[in-house]
């Protein structure tokens, strides 16, 4: 089988006022209009998720949210529920980032909760999941990858797994500047895929796109995704700024 269609997507994390995702919308919005052969997410702030997606209402590209409830409404104060992220124009959803992981102790279990919560409501979702740099340095990669995409898929369903994207983020590797060498990201991705075959099955574990996150850039982006399981790439720092975004959706 072929590779699987790229999708680039934009984490702005805790990024841009109104004004400023206005106008980052609009130019990425102008970089994609003819884009047909991958796909494009880019995932603002919820304050201004509503704002972005009315600008790039007709074009291909997917708004998401960076973190989702699983429940539709109530008493959850701080959090955002999927049918508000429909309700903003939001089609899609991040779970388990490393950061909600590490510096708001969101747990595998809670995150399995957002993912199925998300799913239920009909969003697309990245799992993220990655190691850090004294787990990799222990020799545990394989153990936690694994332990965080068996934990974090428990009771999605095979016929789930169509609206769900995989996101490796070695958590060393995200805004250091330092990017896994193409050769430790292919490893990891092939390792996952490996696991999602073991989980669902083989057809499942082809099918199911494995993106690239932690330090992706213009200068990198393109060994990157000339790996076999790299299927795209979830972009911070970088897609804060259209031209090296563009580049890096660009990628060749
Ligand atoms: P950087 O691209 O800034 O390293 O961030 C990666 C990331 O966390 C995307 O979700």
């Amino acid at each position: 089988m072929g590779k699987r269609k790229a999708l680039i997507a934009g984490n702005w994390k805790m990024h841009n006022t109104v004004i400023e995702g206005c106008h980052l919308a609009a130019d990425i919005s102008r970089l994609c209009s003819d884009l047909t052969d991958r796909d494009v997410m880019v995932f603002p702030p919820a304050t201004i998720l509503s704002e972005v997606c009315h600008i790039v209402k007709d074009g291909p590209i997917v708004v998401g949210c960076q973190n989702v409830c699983w429940e539709d409404r109530g008493a959850f104060t701080g959090e955002i529920s999927p049918v508000m992220v429909k309700d903003a124009g939001g089609r899609a959803a991040l779970a388990g980032h490393s950061e909600r992981r590490q510096i708001f102790g969101e747990t595998d279990a809670l995150i399995n909760k957002r993912l199925k919560g998300g799913l239920f409501f009909g969003l697309q979702m990245i799992l993220c999941i990655g190691e850090t740099l004294a787990e990799r340095e222990d020799g545990r990669t394989f153990a936690i990858l694994e332990e965080q995409l068996r934990k974090g898929l428990d009771g999605v369903s095979a016929a789930d797994m169509a609206q769900v994207v995989i996101a490796y983020e070695p958590v060393w590797a995200i805004g250091t500047g330092k990017t896994a060498s193409k050769e430790q990201a292919q490893e990891a991705h092939a390792f996952i895929r490996g696991i999602l075959e073991q989980i669902f099955e083989k057809n499942i574990a082809e099918q199911t796109r494995i993106v690239y996150g932690g330090s992706v850039k213009p200068t990198n982006v393109d060994e990157l995704m000339a790996q076999a399981d790299i299927d795209g790439a979830l972009v911070g720092g970088a897609a804060l700024d259209a031209k090296s975004f563009g580049r890096i959706i660009n990628f060749k």
